[in-house]
């Protein structure tokens, strides 16, 4: 089981972020808010690098960003060594990210987006488990060689 979640967002994302977090503490789910902190207009890559090393540096923890469609915080998230971020938009996408990516970073989509399809997808994403089955621990493994190999240093 997770520690902590560390949670980001840019201005487009700023309002989910919000209510995501009165969704965390409704859980009892310890977080800490990395920004923003209002929907001034910012750059998606300095909230994403924030979260994604803090993820990178402490083992059990979990991230969630949130920019206006969610892709942004994928992209740069995923080039902090350690971290395997997704794309989170349905049931689905929100379960196999942790059942077989062992994904440490949910991305959400913040615009054109209903708050209670994030919030419940959001959830089904905390609440699953890595499978631990040999075949996906053996793809992540590729990744993580391959990181290991070509990235240069920890955050
Ligand atoms: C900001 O306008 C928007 O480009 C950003 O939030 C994000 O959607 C980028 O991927």
């Amino acid at each position: 089981m997770f520690m902590k979640i560390f949670i980001g967002a840019d201005h487009a994302g700023f309002k989910l972020k919000e209510d995501i977090i009165k969704y965390l503490k409704t859980l009892k789910i310890s977080f800490d808010d990395l920004g923003t902190s209002s929907d001034e207009r910012v750059d998606y890559p300095d909230f994403a690098f924030k979260v994604a090393g803090a993820v990178a540096k402490n083992k059990n923890a979990r991230g969630i960003l949130i920019c206006g469609t969610g892709t942004g915080m994928v992209i740069a998230a995923n080039k902090v060594r350690g971290i395997r971020a997704a794309l989170i938009y349905d049931d689905y996408t929100a379960r196999m990210a942790r059942e077989h990516n062992d994904a440490n970073i949910a991305c959400l989509r913040g615009r054109k987006f209903p708050v209670k399809k994030a919030l419940k997808i959001l959830k089904v994403w905390l609440k699953t488990s890595f499978s631990r089955e040999l075949r996906h621990k053996q793809r992540l493994e590729k990744v993580s060689k391959y990181e290991e190999k070509f990235h240069a240093c920890l955050p």
